[in-house]
């Protein structure tokens, strides 16, 4: 029986993964131990560099037997702290980053595989040059790996037409706590046979196993497409535009963005290369964008005849269609470099919510007023996937004001904004997780029954608290044996 106080050693490490997949000097590991918006430091005994799954699975076994704490990591984008160790030193990064191979690709049944390491980017790559499309879609494409994708259940800027990584997943490879492999990388499309145990893996945070590989659904390429930036009223306008797009194009706008002028300001102002499409200042406006597998699709005459008729109608106030590919890329350019732009221009406080489409306007309105009202030294940047009725209700801190003051808001204004957030029926996470950013909050909103449902499957997975703890849930609750949530849960919601 090994000495569970020991903790892993780290010759014991190198046996495993060679001395060459284990890093522990503090310039190599430095990249590891921070999440990329630096709102967490923490230490780690090492960082594993594993090149197989069997490694995985040793390394797994070794740390669960001694009750050492494993956290996974991807390309370390993500934003809830949820890649990051804590503060002991104890525990153990794993990083897939050498598990990067794409394992196959099968054409004809529309599908890959590819291991946990894959960057998002390098997928889609392999889908294109099979001639087909894997439409996961995010402005951190180029670091993100399809392993945080998949445990993440990221979103992006196609989920209307396509879902979330949720919906692309055929099959998993997961190594267990216990270092066990299941191996599920099925191709199939169709298959009742019992609990959907893959579903699980999917946006758990790495808190329930470590995901090596996936078998992912692909489609059609994209041979056709039209893209706009149009200047709208207000929210309302927006959602009105997206139902008449939806209805003239046949369902085929696969993207659908709302950008406050703000947004505009910012990345104008810090990202190079990037300009004002219209030619006048507008409070709100919508990049949206319409594809098909046909080619030579007519998407430039659907989308400029419904544009016209909105013009007319007033919902929108102005409009510029992208005419080349260099077009297009300048206009999601801007829409893609907004968190960057926030970043640039000082401190900022995130809320990723979601709110039913036709709830948004309502919402928008009443949490702007109480940001106006109560938020003097801060300005909102609220921009988002709005097809999907997800908002990132931000705010940077106004120009001139307090860094440490504006941050010091961070409690009283989240509780404000998931509250209402609730009241409208919305999520206070709709794409970014829980990580330990979000624990309280997973506290606060969830239900005692859905609280106690995630803790039992925890320790049916995970008994020994190893993989990746204090994540998603609270490793105090865990070992207190709790059930349910310490606050009441959210009572009768009404609507708006
Ligand atoms: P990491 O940050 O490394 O890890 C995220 C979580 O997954 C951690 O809990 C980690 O422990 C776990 N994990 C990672 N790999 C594994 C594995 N193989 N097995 C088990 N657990 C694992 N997100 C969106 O959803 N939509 C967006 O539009 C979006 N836009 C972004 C734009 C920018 C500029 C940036 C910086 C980030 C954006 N993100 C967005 C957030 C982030 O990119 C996603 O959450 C992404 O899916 C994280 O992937 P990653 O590989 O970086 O994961
Ligand atoms: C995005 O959609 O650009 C990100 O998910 C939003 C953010 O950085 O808050
Ligand atoms: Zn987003």
């Amino acid at each position: 029986m090994p000495d569970q106080s020991a903790g892993a050693s780290i010759e014991a490490l190198e046996e495993i993964l060679g001395a060459d997949g284990v890093l522990t000097d503090a310039v190599d590991t430095a990249p590891f131990l921070t999440d990329h918006r630096r709102l967490y430091h923490g230490q780690a005994l090492a960082v594993a560099l594993p090149r197989s799954v069997e490694q995985i699975s040793r390394l797994l076994a070794y740390c669960n037997e001694r009750h050492v704490g494993v956290v996974p990591q991807g390309g370390n984008t993500g934003y809830c702290g949820g890649a990051t160790p804590d503060e002991s030193g104890r525990e153990i990064v794993v990083s897939l980053q050498r598990l990067n191979h794409i394992r196959s690709v099968d054409s004809l049944n529309y599908s890959l595989v590819a291991e946990a390491g894959c960057i998002l980017a390098d997928v889609q790559r392999a889908a294109d040059d099979a001639e087909r499309f894997f439409p996961l879609s995010l402005g951190s494409e180029g670091t993100c790996q399809i392993g945080g994708n998949l445990s993440t259940n990221a979103g992006g800027t196609s989920v209307l037409r396509y879902g979330m990584m949720r919906d692309l997943v055929l099959g998993l490879e997961v190594v267990l706590a216990d270092g066990r492999i299941l191996s599920s990388l099925s191709a199939l499309r169709k298959d009742n046979t019992g609990y959907d145990i893959k579903s699980l893996f999917l946006g758990a945070e790495g808190t329930l196993g470590v995901i090596t590989a996936a078998s992912i659904k692909l489609f059609p390429k994209v041979r056709s497409s039209a893209t706009a930036f149009a200047a709208v009223s207000d929210v309302r306008a927006a959602i009105d535009l997206l139902a008449r797009l939806r209805e003239a194009s046949g369902d085929r706008v696969s993207s659908f963005e709302l950008i406050p002028r703000i947004g505009i300001d910012l990345t104008t102002r810090h990202i190079p290369g990037v300009t004002d499409p219209l030619g006048r200042p507008y409070s709100w406006y919508v990049l949206c964008e319409l594809t098909s597998s046909r080619a030579a699709d007519p998407l430039d005459d659907v989308i400029e005849e419904a544009l016209a008729s909105a013009l007319e109608d007033g919902l929108v106030l102005d409009a510029a269609l992208a005419r080349s590919e260099r077009e297009r890329d300048a206009l999601w350019k801007l829409r893609e470099t907004i968190p960057e732009a926030q970043r640039l221009d000082g401190a900022n406080l995130k809320h990723d919510i979601s709110i039913a489409v036709s709830a948004l306007p309502g919402f928008v309105e009443r949490a702007s007023r109480w940001v106006h009202e109560n938020v003097l030294d801060g300005r909102l940047v609220a921009y988002g996937h709005v097809g999907d009725g997800n908002l990132h209700f931000n705010l940077n801190q106004a120009p001139g004001s307090d860094r440490n003051t504006f941050l010091a808001r961070e409690a009283p204004l989240k509780r404000a904004i998931h509250d209402l957030v609730r009241e409208f029926g919305g999520s206070f996470s709709a794409e970014h997780g829980i990580g330990r950013l979000k624990v309280g909050e997973l506290e606060r909103y969830a239900s005692p029954v859905e609280l106690d449902l995630m803790r039992a499957v925890k320790r049916a997975f995970d008994p020994n608290g190893v993989l990746n703890p204090g994540k998603v849930l609270s490793s105090a609750a865990l070992r207190a044996g709790l059930t349910g949530s310490a606050e009441p849960a959210c009572a009768v919601q009404r609507s708006p």
